[in-house]
């Protein structure tokens, strides 16, 4: 064995077909300093040329067993059940996944001393006076949030080595993924379609490829704790959308103004959020790209 590779450090991506563990993969997969191993719950990854297990985190024996026959130094978790108004009536397999998963993760990385990665969410506040700092009282509305928060809770008892990135409202692109934000409001402006967007909900919306920056960051420094990550402009979902429309130059008049109450989902939504990113700029040396900056870099990868 070439000596160099001795020293090598194993990521596990856990969630690996996700729109997170996609971008995740592709910062790995060309730095030859890391040795990877990607996993999820489908039969095959969506990209070739990386070593891939297929396993279901809610399933406790399968993904123990992925993590121990690659004894990997750090397990990043990009793994989770995302619908948030589904998790209403899906209340068992959201907790199967968002909490039992995330439990057997860290049981696994204490045993083999491997640092946990965890991907966590604003919608763990009510949303009643954000932004929020990481040491701010948590009040989640709904059920997903609940779970999340679950899964933050599992962490901390956990003795596992651990770090909690939360992140809010992800945009970017994910070559295999459903359309992101901006793609769904490019493609329906340009289609001449009406879109109805809420002007009450206020997040620091966040580029994937600074979330995937915050996980290498704590990767290199080796981080444990709470960390937010976010973009650095706070603005209402109508805002952003309005931005996206100028920049792309399409009809700001199609996009409509609603409340959050009109749209009748599910799950209770926070409206007054957003992360505060102090404590991750100042230890981790965190530094998000700017709204148009980040349009800018979609442009040219998406061809938008
Ligand atoms: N997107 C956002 O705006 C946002 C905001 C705040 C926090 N987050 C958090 O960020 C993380 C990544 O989110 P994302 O947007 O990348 O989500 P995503 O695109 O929905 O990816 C989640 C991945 O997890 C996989 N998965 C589901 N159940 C699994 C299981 N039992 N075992 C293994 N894999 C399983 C999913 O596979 P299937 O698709 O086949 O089910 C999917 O590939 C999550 O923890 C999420 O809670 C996201």
């Amino acid at each position: 064995m070439n000596p160099s590779e001795l020293i090598k450090k194993r990521i596990l991506v856990v969630g690996a077909n996700g729109m997170l563990g996609q971008r995740v993969l592709e910062l790995y997969s060309s730095n030859n300093d890391f040795e990877l191993l990607a996993t999820s719950v489908e039969d095959k990854l969506v990209f070739e040329n990386i070593d891939y297990v297929q396993s279901d985190i809610s399933n406790r024996n399968e993904i123990k067993k992925a993590i121990y026959d690659f004894c990997p130094d750090f397990i990043i978790n990009a793994a989770a059940y995302t619908n948030v108004d589904k998790s209403e009536s899906e209340r068992e397999l959201t907790w199967k996944i968002n909490v039992k998963g995330v439990e057997y993760l860290s049981d696994a990385a204490r045993v083999l001393d491997s640092h946990l990665i965890h991907i966590s969410t604003d919608y763990i506040f009510d949303g009643k006076d954000g932004p929020y700092t990481e040491n701010d009282i948590p009040n989640p509305l709904g059920y997903y949030a609940r779970t999340k928060l679950a899964s933050e809770n599992t962490l901390k008892i956990s003795g596992s080595r651990n770090t909690i990135l939360r992140t809010n409202v992800l945009y970017g692109t994910a070559k295999f993924s459903r359309p992101d934000f901006v793609k769904w409001v490019v493609d329906s402006l340009r289609a001449k379609k009406e879109i109805r967007i809420v002007d009450d909900q206020i997040n620091n919306p966040t580029f994937i490829d600074d979330l995937v920056q915050g996980i290498n960051k704590v990767v290199e420094l080796r981080k444990e704790g709470i960390y937010n990550i976010g973009g650095d402009e706070f603005l209402s979902r109508y805002d952003f959308t309005i931005m996206i429309a100028e920049f792309f130059k399409l009809d700001k008049s199609l996009i409509k103004r609603i409340k959050t109450e009109d749209l009748n989902q599910p799950a209770r939504r926070p409206l007054k959020s957003g992360l505060i990113t102090i404590k991750a700029q100042s230890e981790l040396g965190y530094k998000p790209h700017t709204i148009l900056q980040s349009l800018e870099l979609m442009k040219s990868e998406l061809g938008l």
